[in-house]
């Protein structure tokens, strides 16, 4: 080979190997198989070899906002007070993460988060008070009295640990107290390492719990206008707008964030779901909470940001005889289920007799969902799934009651 020839192929060579190179170094972070620099520096050794260990967690962390803020993994996986540590590749890292994590750079969303009923309630609900401290049950109880101080449910006690652990634990697990001596879960609605406000935002994600015959508030939504022109239209929304500057113009409709949280046009950002409420519709026989005026004017603030005054009051007027209407059937039940009671003819036992879980299903399925039909904007939930299932339920109890009678007025003969 000439000298000459020689030279253009190394000339070529190298400009091959350059011009691959710039382009490499062209593409968008998250192709790049090996990370650039200012990615290692931000994350250190974790994500490099993470990247060929778990890398779906790498590149859930490369998307997110606290990798844009230089975050970095060992920020979140250190042990902070109370949390037990081990060794690990040359670090020293958390055996388990909990709120506590987060809260180290987020105290204000944990503060609010702690004295939410997804705090402390939650968990309560299912296991009652034994799990929490004297301290945790004395805070919890000033904000929602007799939330956590009570017995374990008795529906879970009788159905056992297959039932609670792999069902109720997986939803009312957001308020879990932690072995760290803090409460609950963050990553239940902003995952573990996307840390995203767009996934808090979307339906689906408070609809992991809030769905179902008993609280049916996804399936209402989706039937909704709203639900059904945010899922025509989201593609045109900003679902990730900072929430301190989150507009009308980023999510023209609202989805259960922007109602229960969001500060929207200047509102501030709650986690306290509980303070823009004013009924306990969950209840068999829903009372205004103490803070109802205050909870209907934080929420109608938000409906406000795109309605009129008088169509939003003319809603909660109407939403609120559906309250009325249903407390008086589930009164006509309690009624029928005393006097069998008062006669001695059920036993003392909560779920023994067929007729207990009817006059459960009424309130719990068929009450709840009218109420909560009325309140989100769905006609089908409020009647077939609502007023219709009380209606017969009533009627079948009637029928019951007479047939329990009928029997030891024979048995007595
Ligand atoms: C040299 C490679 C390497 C480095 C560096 C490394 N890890 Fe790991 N990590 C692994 C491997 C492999 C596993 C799988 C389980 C195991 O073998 O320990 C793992 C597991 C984990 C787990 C799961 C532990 C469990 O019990 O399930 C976490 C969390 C974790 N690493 C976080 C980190 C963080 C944070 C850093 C940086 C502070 C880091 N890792 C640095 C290789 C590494
Ligand atoms: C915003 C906080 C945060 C950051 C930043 C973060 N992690 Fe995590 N990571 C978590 C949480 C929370 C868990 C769940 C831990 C638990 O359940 O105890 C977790 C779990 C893990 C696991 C176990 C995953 C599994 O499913 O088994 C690995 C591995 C891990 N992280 C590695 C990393 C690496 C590597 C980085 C940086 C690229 C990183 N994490 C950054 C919060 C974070
Ligand atoms: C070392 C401090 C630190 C830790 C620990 C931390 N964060 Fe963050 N977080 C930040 C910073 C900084 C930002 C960016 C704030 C900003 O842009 O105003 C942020 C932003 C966020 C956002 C808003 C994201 C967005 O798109 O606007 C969420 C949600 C969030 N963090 C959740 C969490 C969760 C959940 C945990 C625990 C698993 C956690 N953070 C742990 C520092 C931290
Ligand atoms: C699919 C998720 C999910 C499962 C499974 C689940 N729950 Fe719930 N539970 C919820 C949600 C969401 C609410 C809130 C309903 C509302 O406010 O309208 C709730 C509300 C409650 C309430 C009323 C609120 C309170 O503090 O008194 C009780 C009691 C309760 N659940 C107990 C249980 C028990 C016991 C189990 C298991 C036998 C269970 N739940 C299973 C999601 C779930
Ligand atoms: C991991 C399960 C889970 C997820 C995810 C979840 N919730 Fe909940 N939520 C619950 C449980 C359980 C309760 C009932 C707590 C209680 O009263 O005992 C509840 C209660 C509520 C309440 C009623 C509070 C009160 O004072 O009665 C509202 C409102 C609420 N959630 C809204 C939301 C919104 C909005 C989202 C999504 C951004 C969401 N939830 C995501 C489990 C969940
Ligand atoms: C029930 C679901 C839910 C849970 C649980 C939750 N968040 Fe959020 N979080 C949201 C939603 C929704 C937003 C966005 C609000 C908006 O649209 O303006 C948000 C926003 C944030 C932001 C950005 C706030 C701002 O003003 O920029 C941070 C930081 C954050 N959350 C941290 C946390 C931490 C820390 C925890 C645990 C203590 C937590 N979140 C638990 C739903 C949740
Ligand atoms: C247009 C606004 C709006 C949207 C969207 C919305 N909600 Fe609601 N929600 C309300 C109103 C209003 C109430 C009744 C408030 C009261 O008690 O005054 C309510 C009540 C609730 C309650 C009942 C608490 C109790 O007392 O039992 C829960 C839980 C809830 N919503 C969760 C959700 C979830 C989950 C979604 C999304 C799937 C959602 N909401 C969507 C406005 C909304
Ligand atoms: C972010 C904006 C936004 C918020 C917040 C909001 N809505 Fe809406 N709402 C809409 C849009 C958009 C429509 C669809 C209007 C149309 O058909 O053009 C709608 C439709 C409705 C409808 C159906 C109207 C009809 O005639 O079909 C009702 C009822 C309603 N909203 C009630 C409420 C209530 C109550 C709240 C507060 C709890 C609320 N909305 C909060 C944007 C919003």
């Amino acid at each position: 080979m000439s000298f000459q020839s020689l030279f253009s192929t190394v000339v070529i060579a190298t400009a091959l190997i350059v011009g691959a190179f710039l382009l490499h170094m062209r593409r968008p972070a998250g192709e790049l198989q090996t990370p650039n620099a200012s990615f290692v520096r931000a994350t250190g050794k974790c994500a490099e070899c993470h990247l060929h260990e778990t890398s779906a967690v790498v590149h859930e962390f490369e998307m997110s906002a606290h990798a844009a803020k230089n975050v970095n993994c060992l920020d979140c996986h250190r042990p902070v007070k109370g949390q037990e540590s081990v060794d690990h590749r040359g670090f020293v890292i958390a055996r388990h993460l909990s709120a506590a994590n987060c809260r180290e750079c987020h105290e204000n969303e944990y503060r609010q988060f702690e004295r939410s009923r997804h705090g402390a309630p939650a968990w309560a609900a299912v296991s009652g008070a034994k799990d929490f401290t004297a301290a945790q049950i004395a805070f919890s109880e000033k904000y929602h009295p007799g939330a956590v101080e009570r017995a374990p449910n008795a529906l879970a006690m009788m159905e056992g640990p297959a039932a609670t652990n792999q069902g109720c634990y997986r939803c009312h697990e957001i308020g879990r107290p932690n072995a760290d001596g803090s409460i609950g879960s963050c990553t239940a609605c902003h995952a573990r390492h996307a840390s995203s406000v767009e996934l808090a935002r979307t339906p689906e994600t408070c609809g992991q719990c809030h769905m179902g015959p008993d609280h049916s508030q996804l399936e209402i939504y989706h039937e909704s206008k709203h639900g059904v022109l945010f899922n025509a239209q989201r593609d045109r929304f900003h679902l990730d707008a900072d929430p301190k500057h989150l507009t009308t113009r980023d999510m023209p409709v609202p989805t259960c964030a922007t109602c229960h949280m969001s500060g929207l046009e200047g509102l501030k950002v709650t986690h306290d779901t509980t303070e823009r409420l004013s009924m306990f519709l969950f209840a068999p026989k829903s009372e205004k909470r103490a803070g109802y005026l205050q909870g209907v004017t934080n929420m109608q603030e938000t409906c406000l940001k795109c309605h009129t005054r008088p169509n939003i009051e003319k809603f909660y007027a109407e939403a609120e005889t559906v309250v009325a209407s249903t407390n008086e059937l589930v009164e006509q039940s309690n009624a029928i289920m005393k006097g069998l009671r008062d006669e001695k003819l059920l036993t003392p036992a909560p779920f023994d007799e067929p007729i207990e879980f009817l006059a459960f299903d009424l309130w719990h399925y068929g009450g709840r969902t009218a109420k909560h039909g009325a309140y989100m904007g769905g006609a089908d939930f409020v009647q077939w799934h609502g007023f219709y299932e009380l209606t017969s339920k009533l009627a079948e109890m009637k029928q019951k009651a007479a047939e329990i009678r009928a029997k030891a007025a024979e048995t007595s003969r």
